[in-house]
């Protein structure tokens, strides 16, 4: 249920905060990707380090960041859209009674404000703290507020008394975490999404084809982020040079002849993206063996492969969204805005071959979205952009 989603894990200064690294460990062996926030206090218990090596992000605790942090202060905005799950765990009573009254006065609260998702607090305390009545107030009102809770357990507390307030185990953490998770809606649930990748092989006998140098990185990551959103996901793929996902329904081809009969099948699905790197032509005769150099002719004649995405724009039906690429080397907006058009296509990605860190192997990739009336750049790994660019379309 963690797998490939986004958690920001809170951690406030109580003893328990040493807790929240296994807690951070676990969140990753989930699956999940983990960015970490900690209140001033927090780093007197555990080291600014210790969370920075494990999420091997840095770990942010000011909004104005120091020297050494990174220079955004925009960070809180940033990181409460980035996130699909917020969890507070360790969560002092200084911090629940920030939360009750909405005061932003660091990383963590202000990233609380700024959260679209939901947000799991974990109190930790000494029992008669607790039981107090402005903590219990406090508790209250950020329930009705709408924040999911995990209560305390009881037990020995670091005061040496016994009482509720011990953080709960790390696997009653993760599973309360997996059902919040599993209960939201992506703005794709419902819906049927079909991703095509790869390259095609046109072949001209049996050990020879004409071919391009796509990995599927790019079609491989739009179709686990349309699962991620709740998609029923069908990957129509050439041969790829990384796995295909398990968990996803694959249909396997090798032509452009076969993946326009793929997609045939599929033409009525929600959502059709079109990231195949499709071969524009391909031979004319079809050796049914392999053609002996001695009696090989030196030219090899091509005919044009059917466009694809051109005849889904002819017979897109209503409520369809059809995105498709565009991989230029030149003039890449023009180029792509005429494709957007010709095929009748909602959205473009248009990616350029001469941007440093990106193109065919690599696993980053800088992208233009262009729609029929807007444009938007995206930048950084090929997994982040197919999320970033999908809730631009769809959330
Ligand atoms: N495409 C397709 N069928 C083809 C060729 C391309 O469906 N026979 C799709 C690709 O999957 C992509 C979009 O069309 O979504 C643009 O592909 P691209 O290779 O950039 O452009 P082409 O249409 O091939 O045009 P050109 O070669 O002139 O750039």
């Amino acid at each position: 249920m963690l797998s490939g989603k986004r958690i920001i894990l809170g951690v406030t200064g109580g003893i328990a905060a040493y807790k929240a690294a296994f807690l951070l460990r676990e969140f990753q062996k989930a699956g999940a990707e983990v960015r970490v926030t900690m209140t001033p206090s927090a780093t007197r218990f555990v080291g600014l380090e210790t969370f920075a090596s494990l999420s091997g992000h840095e770990v942010a605790v000011d909004i104005f960041p120091d020297q050494g942090e990174s220079s955004d202060w925009t960070r809180h905005i940033n990181w409460g859209e980035w996130a699909d799950l917020f969890v507070i765990a360790p969560c002092t009573a200084n911090t629940l009674a920030k939360i009750a009254s909405g005061i932003s006065d660091n990383m963590l609260t202000s990233t609380v404000l700024a959260a679209r998702s939901p947000i799991l607090i974990c109190p930790t305390m000494d029992g008669e703290m607790y039981e107090s009545p402005g903590v219990s107030r406090n508790l209250k009102i950020i329930q009705e507020q709408g924040y999911q809770v995990l209560e305390p357990e009881s037990g020995y507390l670091a005061s040496g008394l016994e009482g509720k307030g011990r953080l709960p185990e790390i696997e009653d953490i993760l599973s309360k975490a997996s059902e919040i998770i599993g209960s939201i809606k992506g703005p794709l649930e419902g819906k049927k999404v079909v991703v095509t990748a790869g390259p095609t092989r046109e072949h001209i006998d049996p050990v020879r084809f004409i071919s391009n140098p796509s990995s599927g990185k790019m079609g491989v990551a739009m179709a686990k982020a349309a699962q991620s959103l709740g998609a029923d996901v069908t990957l129509i793929h050439g041969p790829l040079s990384i796995p295909k996902p398990d968990d996803i329904h694959s249909v396997s081809i090798t032509s452009t002849a076969e993946l326009f009969e793929a997609v045939k099948e599929y033409q009525h699905a929600d959502v059709i993206i079109m990231a195949a790197a499709v071969s524009d032509f391909t031979p004319v005769d079809v050796h049914k063996n392999k053609v002996k150099k001695s009696v090989a002719d030196s030219e090899i004649k091509l005919t044009k492969t059917q466009d694809i995405l051109a005849w889904l724009g002819d017979h897109k039906r209503e409520g369809q969204t059809l995105i498709g690429f565009a991989m230029e080397t030149e003039n890449l907006i023009e180029n792509a805005t005429s494709k957007l058009k010709k095929k009748n296509a909602d959205f473009i990605i248009a990616n350029s071959l001469t941007d440093e860190g990106a193109g065919f192997e690599s696993d980053t990739n800088t992208v233009h979205l262009l729609g029929k009336n807007s444009s938007q750049k995206f930048q950084g790994p090929k997994k982040d952009i197919a999320i970033e660019i999908l809730n631009t379309i769809f959330r």
